[in-house]
């Protein structure tokens, strides 16, 4: 059933009012395909959990809800396992679903907002892993054919925070389903530094999946907004990869600033250091702002626009170019 003039604001993360011309949810391929044979509109709108989005107008189409369910078992031996689970599922509920079962690889990705298809849309990535350690394959809808294709790792190109559905596919695949490789014997990834302290802290040396995955889901509660008190999508920026010479001239003024190994001659940034620094942390301009504990995130208490966070996003781009001389890219799409 297509619904008609629908407010968007139950359907993303930061909680920003807009209304789309129409709303259609679909739970399998078959519901998608009847969905896009009665529809009139030429824009479409695929949403999962609305997690990674700012709206920033009305938006004259079709918006497609994602309710695809399912998980099950591909292949198993003693050592891995391959899961597929569908798109429409609530990423963080997929992880502990994993974590019930004993099979390890997803762990340090807890309580990341969104869908399962998102997952691999931007590569999502926490606390040392990215999916593209562990993802195996996934089937999308082709929406000029309708035929079902597959991507394999490799067919998906990922990079960070990237992949071929945010570029040159973009706005050309439904996908339906996502399979992960996961490990039987457990592989404990704590080499990022928040975790061994958050271990440490309870006294935890011989962790499990289960440990790694309270752990990240502290750290992630101590620090990141939660999305259903005050609207937010995550990291608003990407952290910039930027020219080792940038570095150095940033080390004059600050000796310590946190910077990461990237590809040659290059070095990654932390975009919530620069932000900090620039004195963005924390400011409030009524009903939206930067957070007070993580300056990659730009947040709505309520009743704003996406048009008041996205100029806000504007300015703190202008300012960290005038101060650092880097340009921050955002991660969050915009509509
Ligand atoms: N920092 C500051 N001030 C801030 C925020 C960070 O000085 O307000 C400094 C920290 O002290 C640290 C460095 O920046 O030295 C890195 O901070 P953190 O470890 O918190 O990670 P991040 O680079 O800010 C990235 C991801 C997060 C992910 C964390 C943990 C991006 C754009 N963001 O943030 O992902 O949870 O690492 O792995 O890569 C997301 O994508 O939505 C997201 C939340």
């Amino acid at each position: 059933m297509i619904e008609k003039h629908v407010n968007l604001k139950p359907y993303n993360t930061f909680g920003i009012e807009v209304y789309a011309d129409a709303l259609a949810r679909f739970t399998n391929v078959d519901e998608l395909t009847e969905i896009l044979k009665a529809s009139t509109y030429d824009l479409l709108l695929v949403l999962g959990g609305g997690s990674n989005l700012l709206l920033t107008q009305d938006f004259h189409g079709l918006v497609l809800k994602n309710e695809i369910s399912g998980f099950s078992v591909l292949e198993e031996n003693d050592e891995f396992v391959i899961v597929e689970a569908g798109s429409g599922e609530t990423w963080h509920e997929f992880v502990m679903t994993c974590i019930e079962k004993g099979y390890a690889g997803v762990e340090n990705l807890s309580l990341i907002p969104g869908s399962v298809g998102a997952s691999p849309m931007q590569n999502i990535g926490a606390y040392g892993t990215e999916i593209k350690h562990v993802f195996h394959h996934l089937k999308a809808y082709h929406l000029a054919t309708g035929e079902i294709h597959t991507f394999d790792n490799e067919a998906c190109h990922f990079g960070y925070r990237e992949s071929v559905f945010k570029n040159i596919y973009k706005g050309q695949y439904i996908i339906l389903s996502v399979a992960f490789k996961l490990s039987k014997s457990p592989k404990i990834n704590t080499t990022y530094g928040a975790i061994e302290e958050e271990l440490k802290q309870q006294n935890i040396t011989n962790p499990t999946i289960r440990d790694v995955s309270n752990s990240v889901i502290a750290i992630r509660r101590s620090k990141l907004p939660d999305p259903k008190v005050i609207g937010n999508a995550g990291s608003f920026f990407k952290n910039p990869v930027v020219d080792e010479g940038i570095v150095e001239k940033i080390k004059l003024e600050y000796p310590d600033v946190p910077n990461y190994p990237a590809e040659e001659g290059k070095r990654k940034l932390a975009a919530g250091w620069l932000i900090e620094k620039a004195g963005w942390k924390g400011k409030t301009f009524d009903t939206f702002g930067v957070h007070k504990l993580q300056a990659l995130v730009l947040v709505n208490y309520g009743g704003s626009t996406g048009k008041q966070v996205f100029d806000l996003s504007s300015q703190i781009i202008a300012d960290i170019e005038l101060k650092f001389g880097v340009t921050l890219e955002r991660e969050v799409n915009i509509l």
